[in-house]
């Protein structure tokens, strides 16, 4: 079995894929084949993650994106900010402060 060194869970609930989680997923996916990563990053679809539950409005903090071993979970990803969110957290290790929900 590989051993991946991060692995990226998208969520395509249907707060999240109603906000573009689909595009970001496929944006990944295309960062981590570009970048030569595929043995290293294991990028995942995951149901709902209940962010989307912690407003109101239901969806003002989507999509949401987890990434793993560090458990950081983001909101508010989007096509303007993954590439960020890829060279920031996955290539250079930190955390991408402006979009973090939380840290386990
Ligand atoms: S749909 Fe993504 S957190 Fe609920």
């Amino acid at each position: 079995m590989k051993r991946y060194r991060a692995h990226i869970f998208v969520c395509q609930g249907k707060r999240c894929s109603g906000r573009g989680s689909e595009r970001l997923l496929d944006a990944l996916k295309e960062m981590v084949s570009s970048e030569g990563l595929k043995d290293e990053i294991r990028i995942s679809k995951s149901g709902c993650l209940k962010v989307c539950k912690e407003t109101d409005t239901e969806g003002e903090l989507c999509p949401t994106v987890v990434v793993y071993p560090e458990g950081v979970w983001y909101r508010n990803i989007s096509r303007d900010n993954i590439g960020d969110l890829f060279e920031e957290h996955i290539k250079n290790g930190r955390v991408m402060e402006r979009f973090l929900h939380f840290k386990l």
